[in-house]
């Protein structure tokens, strides 16, 4: 049993809560199937390295790797207020923000709203009065006035992958983060806004569509001119960086090759052919029971909607084999999507009689301390690997880009809720960089960049309007 404790980390557990040797048994098969050590993160960025230029080179490869029309980073003197919508992946916030120039923090007002799932699996028509009637309201409210003749500018953050061919259109590639709304996939989503703000007579024009990934990039580089990407580890993973035009061999443009151009990976969809990701069943369970299988394989290995989900599929395949819960009716437990990464959170920080109610309150299951402790350490096997993984797309661009220093400008409900995400995740891109860990003196290292959606659409809409 000994042996068996220090194989798994678990020595200091006290002994009232030893754990059965099938269960330890299981627990450490687990941890291998989910471990990724350092020479495997080094083969994940070395593929992702590829597929970064592969995105670049020709369509239809994993990565997107799609062209955002946003030519450059944020001088710090644009100014002005912007009106901005930020569909995401559990809420929509509409937000008037006022940019004052690098120097003075934007100021926010905001209506955030969460996003009804029969609008997630609806029809488009749907979606887009849901979307209008959310502007509608807040300008409303905000005393906003908007006439035909001095139209409201309105910065799109829409953060699901598009094809664009400038700023102010953009045609749905295909759902990601479990949206499956029908008559969007191959549409223009700018025309399709349009039309539903037309009907309620709001005139608003769209100046600027963008991926949340690029108003993190953007909105961070206008307060700090050492941002060098932005990414989102919330719902969905992914990030943003600028090439240059004569970096994208796909791109037919006039532009010269010098232009700058912020570049939405998509990322996603990294290792969509199965090459060097090391997925479970519990990962391929996923995947077959999403509304878009074989899309995503890296998103859903690593993404705060998926990690919930795996964890759980976890814990009722170790009570299927009578490892947990025994006696318990988990009929709440077996539904998809009941735990969300808010609850991997709370185990991670949580005291263990304190998680015994909050998990009882979640799916029903009265569990012991000693299996509340043995789901702690399934959430650490579970979140350590998204973290470490978050690390290889990061690590990629700083490769491919020659990157040794600077800021990577981040939101999203993962790096800002989990309490160790941060510090895996820092461990992770040192390990794969080569350097050793200290987060505050890190050469690249993570930094906040709360609203960032927002406030880069907002700045992109007046870097935009200046032209
Ligand atoms: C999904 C979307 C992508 C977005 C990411 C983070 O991967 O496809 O556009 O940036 O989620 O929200």
């Amino acid at each position: 049993m000994d042996a068996m404790f220090s194989s798994c980390g678990l020595q200091t557990l006290p002994t009232e809560f030893a754990w059965s040797p099938p269960c330890l048994r299981a627990l450490t098969a687990i941890q291998r199937d989910f471990e990724i050590d350092d020479e495997k993160l080094k083969r994940i960025a070395a593929r992702f390295e590829e597929e970064l230029y592969e995105g670049l080179s020709k369509h239809g490869e994993n990565l997107t790797m799609e062209a955002t029309w946003v030519h450059g980073l944020p001088k710090g003197t644009e100014t002005g207020s912007f009106l901005t919508v930020d569909l995401g992946g559990t809420n929509i916030r509409v937000c008037w923000i006022t940019l004052r120039g690098r120097g003075c923090q934007p100021e926010i007002v905001q209506k955030l709203s969460h996003i009804p799932e029969v609008v997630k699996t609806g029809e488009a028509h749907q979606l887009w009065g849901f979307v209008a009637d959310s502007i509608d309201h807040f300008v409303r409210e905000r005393g906003l006035h908007c006439t035909a003749s001095s139209p409201l500018a309105l910065g799109f953050t829409f953060s699901y992958p598009v094809r664009q061919d400038s700023l102010t259109n953009g045609r749905l590639k295909t759902w990601t983060k479990g949206f499956d709304i029908k008559g969007v996939e191959g549409e223009d989503v700018v025309s399709q806004l349009d039309k539903a703000l037309r009907a309620k007579d709001l005139h608003i024009d769209v100046v600027a569509l963008i991926n949340d990934t690029t108003g993190a990039l953007i909105a961070s580089s206008y307060m700090d001119a050492e941002t060098v990407i932005g990414a989102i580890f919330g719902t969905g993973s992914n990030a943003a960086y600028m090439e240059n035009v004569g970096s994208i061999p796909k791109l037919k443009t006039p532009l010269p090759p010098d232009t700058p151009m912020a570049i939405n990976c998509e990322y996603g969809a990294f290792d969509n052919s199965h090459r060097v990701l090391p997925r479970t069943k519990f990962d391929q369970m996923i995947d077959r029971d999403s509304p878009r299988p074989g899309e995503q394989t890296f998103e859903k290995m690593s993404a705060g909607l998926y990690l919930g989900e795996i964890f759980r599929l976890i814990i009722c395949d170790f009570h299927d084999h009578g490892l947990l819960f025994k006696t318990q009716n988990v009929s709440r437990l077996a539904r998809p999507y009941t735990i969300d990464t808010a609850f991997l959170s709370a185990l991670e920080s949580d005291t263990l009689p304190n998680l015994v109610g909050k998990f009882e309150s979640i799916s029903g299951v009265e569990a012991t301390l000693g299996e509340v402790q043995l789901l702690r350490r399934l959430a650490e096997v579970v979140t350590t690997r998204g973290a470490r993984l978050s690390a290889c797309g990061i690590a990629a661009i700083c490769k491919k880009k020659g990157i040794r220093e600077g800021h990577v400008a981040v939101d999203g409900s993962v790096a800002n809720k989990h309490p160790t995400f941060k510090s895996r995740w820092a461990k992770a891109l040192a390990a794969i960089l080569d350097w050793q860990s200290d987060r505050e003196r890190d050469p690249i290292r993570m930094v906040g960049a709360k609203d960032g959606s927002g406030i880069g659409a907002a700045v992109i809409a007046a870097m935009h309007l200046r032209h």
